[in-house]
């Protein structure tokens, strides 16, 4: 987590560094800081708290400068505080770096520097890489960056200012990303793409071991080695536009409303000919006997959507598990093995580590990923990119829904593959599939209903979600959407497994949402709403099901309809319901939806 950010060109640094910071905020946002070179030193701003913050103490401040550096911090080592935040300049005043990792051998480095001297104000492990360069500068940048890099163990994308060479700034990663700019007022260096989209579309992808140089004429890249790298300049099909708000309210609210446009893109990315179609129609499937989904968060749950729909289409049985559990439980997987890795940012530590876990035991690794570039679209041997566009609020939305649009069609060609599909079923789904966009659409017309369920709930200390196999699938997703964002406990229970202990939980007034697009368990699922009604709970009703009658529930039952699609599609749709439902909820509690307390985007660390 935590975001970076530096510049080096002919404008002031301050303003298009903060400007940036602000496209990063999703990173991290317990402070944010920056550093330019001044006429005496170097001027450090930083704030415990929002970018906000910061930008209130910036103005009316008269701090310049054509070389700079900006972060925003996720904490892992010491408090939220003004001296925990970044940049780090070491005692000299020599050095200033910002971070986005974790030193796993600080502790080592800082006493080695103590007993030198060294005098430490911070309480983080990032203060360590300052006062290391610090150490060891003798009037050579790279040379300094070569032999810190070499000294620390963990994970850094690092951006690195010397006193003594203002005309540079210096940049260098491992196991975190960092992306190079090329503008042509300026060149920066960044956590991610929308921090410098409004400037330029032109980016370099930096790896591991890299070192990128830049001044404000241009960027250098050298190897460890200090031998120069010839890298490619990429060109990033996002635009400026799609890392703004426009006009909503939250980045949420606009990321759900993009869904219909998403759908369409991503359903048109895999069935025309391209990139996409080409990895799923080249896997073939019967080189494996077992298929195995391993992501976190939300992307899990796409998975445990995805499990459901592989298996009643291709008739092989699938796992999914946490990225986090995966990558320490000596998995039973060798070459005869396919492990799908979903992530939107392509960069989450555990699904890394769960991808390499895979490939070290021979395993074949395919990636569902939003981030081109990232590290997992990069290291898994098979890449399918979602076309969701940049995803700026913490709370994933349209990217888990470009995720599960392509992990069905993998599912059907992979059926049809296996001989379980017959092609004309085949154009039947997939003819069905691309009607999703619209249906999509039409979920928008009843926003007020949904409105108005979500002001009542306001009040609820705990929410229970409920549906039957693949409605179950993405109960979890409801119910992960709603705590994440409104701080409302929330639990979702496969329907036949609440009478085996959570229906202890039901008390008067209690919400139960139940989904249910499974027309075989409808009368299944119904049976448990009646039980929660009966000992007092209110159920929201998501689905398909124009057999259902609330007026005979004596007010405990309400009733939000989807449009008819097959049951295995049907995710996509009550998604959005859920993902709508949270957003008002928390809205009408007027929590900061994007930026929910204590989570960040892009989880890089373990
Ligand atoms: C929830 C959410 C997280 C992410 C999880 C994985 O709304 O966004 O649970 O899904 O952190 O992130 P990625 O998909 O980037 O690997």
């Amino acid at each position: 987590m935590c975001g970076i950010i530096g510049y080096a060109g002919n404008r002031n640094a301050v303003p298009v560094i903060v400007d940036g910071l602000k496209k990063l905020e999703y990173r991290g946002y317990d402070s944010a800081g920056i550093a330019v070179f001044g006429a005496d030193g170097f001027d450090v701003v930083k704030q415990k708290g929002r970018l906000a913050a910061l930008e209130s103490r910036l103005e009316g401040s008269v701090i310049a400068g054509n070389v700079g550096i900006g972060h925003t911090r996720w904490a892992t080592h010491g408090e939220p505080s003004d001296v925990n935040s970044h940049p780090h300049v070491g005692s000299k005043s020599k050095i200033a770096i910002v971070h986005n990792g974790i030193i796993e051998n600080y502790k080592r480095l800082k006493e080695r520097l103590e007993r030198k001297g060294v005098r430490f104000v911070s309480q983080t492990d990032s203060e360590v890489i300052a006062q290391l360069a610090e150490y060891y500068y003798k009037g050579d940048l790279m040379d300094t960056v070569i032999k810190v890099s070499g000294a620390l163990e963990g994970s850094y994308a690092l951006g690195i200012m010397c006193l003594d060479e203002p005309d540079l700034l210096v940049a260098v990663r491992k196991d975190n990303p960092l992306i190079v700019g090329v503008a042509e007022h300026g060149n920066f260096i960044a956590s991610d793409v929308p921090a410098v989209l409004k400037h330029t579309n032109k980016v370099y992808y930096l790896e591991d071991g890299e070192i990128a140089v830049l001044t404000k004429d241009g960027a250098d890249f050298l190897n460890m080695d200090k031998e120069p790298l010839k890298k490619r300049l990429e060109t990033v099909s996002w635009s400026f536009d799609s890392a703004e708000k426009g006009g909503y309210p939250h980045f949420m609210l606009k990321e759900i409303m993009e869904q219909p446009k998403v759908l369409k893109d991503t359903i048109h990315s895999v069935m025309s000919n391209g990139e996409n179609k080409s990895v799923a129609d080249g896997l073939d499937i019967s080189a494996f006997d077992k298929i195995v989904i391993t992501a976190c968060g939300s992307a899990y749950n796409a998975g445990v959507v995805a499990k459901y729909v592989f298996e009643r289409l291709c008739r092989v049985s699938v796992e999914v598990e946490l990225a986090s559990e995966f990558r320490y439980k000596d998995a039973v997987i060798d070459g005869k093995t396919l492990v799908i890795l979903v992530s939107q940012s392509g960069e989450t530590a555990d699904t890394i580590a769960a991808m390499r876990e895979a490939k070290s035991k021979g395993a074949v690794t395919l990636s569902i990923v939003n981030v081109i570039g990232s590290t997992i679209a990069k290291e898994a041997d098979y890449c399918l990119l979602t076309s969701a566009g940049p995803e700026i609020a913490v709370a994933t939305t349209k990217a888990f829904s470009a995720q599960l649009v392509l992990l069905y069609v993998l599912a059907a060609r992979f059926a049809v593959k296996l001989g379980k599909l017959p092609p004309e079923s085949f154009a039947e789904l997939m003819s069905e599939f691309e009607t999703l966009p619209d249906k999509a659409k039409e979920i928008f017309e009843h926003i007020d209903l949904i409105q108005k369920h979500a002001s009542e709930c306001v009040v609820c200390k705990s929410i229970f979600f409920i549906g039957r196999n693949i409605d179950y699938a993405i109960a979890l997703e409801g119910s992960l959407k709603l705590k994440e964002i409104s701080y409302i406990h929330s639990e979702a229970y496969a329907g036949g497994e609440l009478k085996h202990g959570t229906i202890s939980l039901i008390e008067e007034d209690t919400l139960v949402v139940a989904i249910s697009n499974c027309k075989r368990l409808y009368g299944k699922i119904m049976s448990n709403v009646e039980q929660v009604i009966s000992r007092g709970a209110k159920v929201l009703l998501i689905g398909c099901c124009p057999e259902a009658e609330p007026s005979s529930y004596d007010g405990k039952l309400s009733y939000i309809g989807l449009p008819e699609i097959t049951e295995l599609f049907s995710p996509s749709l009550s998604v959005i319901v859920l993902q709508l439902f949270s957003y008002y909820v928390a809205a009408n509690k007027g929590l900061d939806i994007d930026k929910p307390r204590n989570l960040a985007k892009s989880v890089t660390v373990e």
